[in-house]
């Protein structure tokens, strides 16, 4: 599909501009950081001296993909609002338009409260975790250059170092043996990790999230990014090169890497992964 394609019917303007699709950025930041064990939200959480939700702001507007930003925060925190108004006030003319609500119960349902508050103008969407604080500009780049050539759905990817398998739980008799037993073993070559931020032409994402109504309460936890769902509706989904430096920040040691990244003699968003 051209460019020209991408743009028809998803804009005010479509049809008359060949690239460049006008771009909000959706930034997720309403989980609970349980696994940090910080007692705080995560966005809360202090990295290299300021909160995980400041580096991802910073991260995205230094990018400059984005004529919007819309960031779901976890309902009633009054302190992450106020960053994100204090952010809003520090940015100078030209910037992105900053919009807040309030996320939901699961990533899916803080993802889909902030796609109703996008602009009529929005076009592509990326969805992005502020969990992935340190994400390089060049990867929010990519994926950027990729929707502009025509893809409907784009995710950042790297290869998988670990050998991957399957395991389901052992039965009661070789329980005292071991929790689990081995079904199979994927092909490491073929294997990518997933990261963010995954970008999507609006209506084709929108789409994708309303299937999400009828799935029962298993397969609504099931669903741990938004390009599975893109998948489902047989819609190709294209990968970029990811970034080491775009770790997704859950236990203590990925915050003890993200620390050393930002120490790091070159920091962290000028070293390519
Ligand atoms: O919990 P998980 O690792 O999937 O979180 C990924 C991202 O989704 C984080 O940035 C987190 O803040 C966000 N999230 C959210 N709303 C939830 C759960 C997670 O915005 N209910």
């Amino acid at each position: 599909m051209s460019a020209t394609e991408f743009s028809a019917g998803s804009g005010p303007e479509a049809g008359a501009r060949a690239v460049s699709p006008v771009v909000a950025v959706v930034l997720v930041a309403a989980g609970s950081g349980q696994r940090l064990g910080y007692g705080m939200p995560k966005a809360r959480v202090p990295l290299g001296g300021e909160p995980i939700l400041m580096h991802a702001l910073r991260g995205i507007v230094a990018a400059g993909v984005a004529q919007q930003v819309c960031i779901a925060l976890p309902a009633g925190d009054s302190a992450l609002r106020r960053m994100c108004d204090d952010f809003k006030a520090e940015l100078v003319d030209g910037g992105p338009l900053l919009t807040v609500v309030d996320g939901g119960a699961t990533r899916a349902d803080s993802v889909r409260s902030a796609l109703e508050a996008l602009e009529d103008a929005t076009q592509a969407v990326l969805v992005h975790d502020a969990a992935r604080a340190l994400t390089p500009e060049s990867v929010f780049h990519r994926v950027v250059d990729s929707l502009a050539a025509g893809a409907l759905a784009v995710i950042p990817v790297i290869p998988v170092v670990d050998t991957v398998k399957t395991v389901e739980a052992t039965t009661d008799e070789d329980a005292r043996i071991a929790p689990e037993v081995v079904v199979g073993t994927a092909p490491r070559e073929k294997l990518r990790a997933v990261q963010t931020p995954q970008g999507f032409d609006l209506a084709t994402l929108l789409k994708a999230h309303r299937e999400v109504a009828g799935f029962d309460e298993a397969q609504a936890a099931a669903i741990t990014d938004d390009a599975m769902l893109v998948e489902r509706l047989g819609v190709p989904v294209h990968a970029v090169r990811g970034a080491s430096q775009s770790l997704k920040i859950t236990t203590p040691l990925d915050l003890i890497i993200a620390e050393g990244l930002l120490e790091g003699p070159l920091g962290a968003r000028w070293v390519e992964g």
